[in-house]
């Protein structure tokens, strides 16, 4: 494609570490669609014959086609996908073929295509994204009232609802969607038309290649047009902060399956047995999702490595920024299914949670603040009060709900029978009724709210 100043072919390991078709083969689809937009533009624009135009688009179809059922042998001497593709046109239909480069570059031709891929990626996540709060809030309204152990510092702290605690889950992944609706708005600009960095002499057309690609606009700046990455460093961060959600998810999953917790139970579908130890279930899928986690974070981390030293305006360093990225979102999109996949799985035991919401005197809050409302106690004084009579029960051994009301009242003589209403852990959450409180009705709302805004969603995905 551009031998004409060269002699020699390159040596091998020239070869080797040039090519890029193994990973750019995946841009076929786009970067098809691009060059017919592309040649279109040309032929309005009197750049190049209709009949050329014409005979682009149906060669360029024709290799769409054999790529898509597997027909098409990909050359690694020709690279890239783009010369791969320009070379099969060329034996489809001769010398017009060679029409379809002028005023393009594969700096803006690689761009495009990368641009066109991060946003189709961009779609899909957010599809998968979309079924993963599907259900999270489908078994959250079924658990609205299901009482569990909240915890900080891993220590069993107030009773929350499992509806609840996957509700959180729904509003991280909310946020992680906006985020890459975010990139995906910043990164819809058309670089088609820079050609390699200084714009071209041809009166090219960039709004409507812009346009017939769905790009909200052509890109400004020729120079930044081949050279930015932003668009998939945007994206990988986007990716790499959703990763981290379902890692932490992923982790919940592990402690709540482990036996020396057991909350949750995962099905046979979710689960891999041991080779030797029959009686193990292990949530390997939960574990995957958490290793997976690295990939992402690792790409994003090395793209950001790659690009830190380079001059405009395209760098062959650049070429780097493919494999790890596809990787990346490969991962995201299989920990995403995976945990949709649980979420709809996964068995909660209510009996065992409700205990454990029991257990570390995790009503201890709801009597310091019954000490203030009932009592007009200062919080600071209830909490002391309410630390000594913890301390007597632990002392006996017993729940604080167990501890006999003559007890506490060596502590403080005003309480009355009363305070046992208030020491279940039924009643604790029920009275989390504070805008974005546990309650069982605050829960019951929000997650109707949310699976009706998801029902309004294209269904893709779910
Ligand atoms: N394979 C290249 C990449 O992915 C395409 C652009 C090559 N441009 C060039 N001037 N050699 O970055």
């Amino acid at each position: 494609m551009w031998g004409g100043r060269f002699k020699d072919g390159p040596d091998a390991i020239m070869e080797e570490i040039n090519v890029s078709i193994d990973v750019d083969r995946h841009l076929y689809a786009q970067d098809i669609t691009a060059s017919k937009a592309h040649a279109a533009m040309l032929a309005t624009q009197g750049i190049i014959t209709a009949s050329d135009a014409k005979n682009i688009a149906k060669g360029l179809d024709t290799i769409l086609s054999e790529i898509g059922k597997g027909a098409f042998t990909f050359k690694r001497a020709l690279e890239d996908i783009h010369m791969n593709v320009e070379s099969r046109l060329s034996e489809l239909i001769g010398p017009a073929a060679g029409r379809l480069h002028t005023a393009r570059s594969r700096n803006d031709q690689v761009a495009t295509d990368f641009r066109l891929y991060v946003r189709d990626t961009i779609d899909e996540l957010d599809a998968a994204f979309g079924a993963f709060q599907y259900a999270l809030a489908s078994r959250a309204l079924e658990h609205a009232d299901t009482v569990m152990p909240g915890f900080t510092h891993l220590q069993t702290a107030q009773p929350v609802t499992f509806g609840h605690h996957l509700l959180a889950y729904v509003e991280m992944a909310a946020r992680d969607r906006g985020r890459f609706a975010d990139a995906r708005k910043r990164l819809n600009e058309s670089p088609l038309g820079s050609a390699a960095l200084a714009g071209t002499s041809f009166p090219i057309d960039r709004q409507a290649t812009a346009r017939a690609l769905q790009f909200d606009r052509p890109m400004a700046n020729s120079l930044d047009a081949v050279s930015d990455r932003d668009f998939v460093l945007e994206t990988l961060a986007a990716a790499a902060i959703a990763a981290v959600h379902l890692s932490r998810f992923a982790e919940e999953i592990v402690i709540w399956t482990s036996p020396l917790v057991g909350l949750v139970k995962l099905s046979d579908k979710f689960t891999s047995g041991s080779s030797i130890m029959p009686q193990k279930r292990n949530p390997d899928a939960a574990e995957l999702v958490r290793a997976k986690t690295g990939r992402v974070i690792g790409a994003l981390n090395a793209l950001l490595i790659v690009m830190k030293g380079l001059p405009l305006a395209y760098q062959k360093d650049m070429q780097e920024d493919k494999e790890g990225a596809m990787q990346a979102f490969a991962a995201l999109s299989l920990a995403v299914r995976a945990m949709t996949g649980m979420v709809r799985d996964l068995a909660p035991d209510a009996a065992r949670m409700k205990l454990a919401a029991g257990e570390g005197y995790a009503t201890a809050t709801d009597l310091a603040d019954w000490l203030v409302r009932t009592l007009k106690m200062p919080f600071r004084e209830a909490h002391h009060v309410t630390g000594r009579i913890v301390g007597l029960a632990a002392k006996q051994g017993v729940a604080l709900h167990e501890l006999p009301l003559a007890a506490m009242q060596e502590v403080e003589p005003r309480i009355t029978r009363a305070v046992m209403d208030v020491l279940s852990v039924d009643a604790s959450v029920k009275s989390r009724t504070s805008f974005g409180g546990t309650a069982p009705k605050n829960v019951r709302a929000q997650a109707k709210a949310w699976l009706k805004r998801l029902e309004k969603e294209p269904k893709s995905g779910r």
